[in-house]
């Protein structure tokens, strides 16, 4: 049965990939990246997401290939988006931009800081091109607003 046959929202499901060192949010540089943890964010996304009918599955790697074999996997296992903070990787790594270009999956690249504001090396994203938004300088929030945009994108 279609999904609007039933009457149903189609349920889409959501990817979010956070790069190197994010798993340190909570204690890494509080001035510039806040001191709530991502659990604490991987929590409040999870409750932003079900309030929108939508599905959220989390991964953070401090390892490049590790989240390329990750971003390879997601159409065949059903994601319909991905949200991606590639942390420092955002400035160099051609290899997740061609991941994220592979995987033909809208992607929203988030940063919870404001890069374009920072030191030069953080103005240059690689990774932007291939995304159809980019979020920064919104804290937390930024990963709210990755999934609205992705449920308007479609
Ligand atoms: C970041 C910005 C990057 O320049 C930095 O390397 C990060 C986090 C952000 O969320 O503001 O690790 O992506």
């Amino acid at each position: 049965m279609s999904s609007s046959s039933s009457g149903k929202k189609k349920m889409r499901k959501i990817f979010l990939v956070n790069g190197p060192n994010l798993n340190l949010l909570g204690t890494r540089e509080p001035d510039v990246y806040g001191s709530i943890t991502l659990r604490q964010i991987e929590q409040m996304l999870k409750g932003e997401a079900r309030k929108r009918g939508v599905k959220i599955a989390f991964y953070q790697s401090n390892h490049e290939g590790s989240i390329i074999d990750v971003i390879q996997r997601l159409p065949a296992k059903g994601f319909s988006g991905l949200i991606i903070n590639p942390g420092a990787f955002t400035h160099y790594s051609y290899a997740i931009r061609d991941a994220i270009k592979a995987t033909g999956l809208p992607t929203v690249e988030v940063h919870l800081s404001d890069i374009m504001k920072r030191e030069e090396f953080r103005k240059t994203s690689v990774t932007r091109e291939v995304c159809i938004d980019q979020v920064k300088g919104l804290g937390p929030q930024g990963y709210v607003k990755a999934i609205e945009i992705l449920l308007t994108s479609q």
